[in-house]
């Protein structure tokens, strides 16, 4: 599904120059629940970045389903984000004056889904992350779980084949986090390609495999032993 050639991001700040990811190669097929470890500053959430197409790349190549991303237009690569991925970003807040289905219907009204349609659909998905009972709530009154289930739902709003997830249970107390998990792997078992940055062993060991960073460097790529259909 991705190919990773050599990939490398440098900041350039005035004088010093920071090397976020080096030559960094790598593949996620279809269908894979692969997670990113290494410890802070390693490069997890530019590699997130990069990989959603949210950020370019300093150097070498990205490949979705063997086009180049690299070249294409700008527009071109908002459209591949907006009806292919999904993104469960902690920076990526909701809407602070939109309701929950509100929040969810966003993504469906960029891709031009009509409001009836849109409005079905954000619904039946609050449902399906067990916030059928908070539709109508604002960001501010729902708990932080909620608020994350709320980003989930929002990221499947347009049935992502990819979704992308930078520590998605990073600020949540570990039952609301396995809540989290248990979504995030039944999407996984319905086909959905799963790319998640986790702090935490335990997640690691449930991804399919783990994408091991340590200062811009990939140090291991290789399906874990505890890999679920190993
Ligand atoms: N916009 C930027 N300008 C300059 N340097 C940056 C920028 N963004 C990230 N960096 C640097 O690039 C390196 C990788 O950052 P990144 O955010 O990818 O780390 P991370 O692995 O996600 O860390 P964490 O676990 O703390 O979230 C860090 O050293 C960071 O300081
Ligand atoms: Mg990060």
């Amino acid at each position: 599904m991705i190919r990773l050639e050599n990939i490398s991001k440098q900041y350039d700040l005035g004088g010093t120059v920071v090397k976020a990811l080096k030559d960094v190669t790598l593949e996620i097929k279809r269908g894979d629940y692969a997670a990113i470890m290494g410890p802070s500053g390693s490069g997890k959430s530019t590699l997130m970045h990069i990989l959603g197409i949210l950020d370019s790349a300093t150097g070498g190549r990205y490949y979705l389903e063997d086009y180049d991303i690299t070249a294409l237009p700008d527009r071109e690569q908002a459209r591949i984000r907006n009806r292919h991925f999904g993104f469960i970003f902690q920076s990526f807040n909701l809407f602070p004056e939109l309701s929950a289905v509100e929040n969810v219907m966003l993504p469906m009204s960029y891709a031009g889904v009509p409001f009836k349609t849109r409005k079905e659909k954000a619904v039946q998905l609050l449902h399906e992350v067990g916030l059928g009972h908070r539709l109508t709530h604002l960001p501010t009154m729902l708990s932080g779980g909620e608020q994350q289930r709320v980003a989930i739902a929002r990221a499947l709003s347009n049935d992502p084949d990819l979704i992308l997830a930078d520590e998605p249970t990073g600020n949540l107390p570990s039952d609301k986090g396995e809540e989290i998990m248990k979504i995030l792997e039944s999407l996984n078992h319905r086909g959905v390609t799963i790319i998640m940055v986790t702090h935490n062993p335990e997640q690691g060991k449930r991804a399919g495999y783990v994408i091991e960073l340590k200062d811009g460097d990939l140090i291991s790529n290789a399906p874990s032993l505890e890999a679920k259909d190993a």
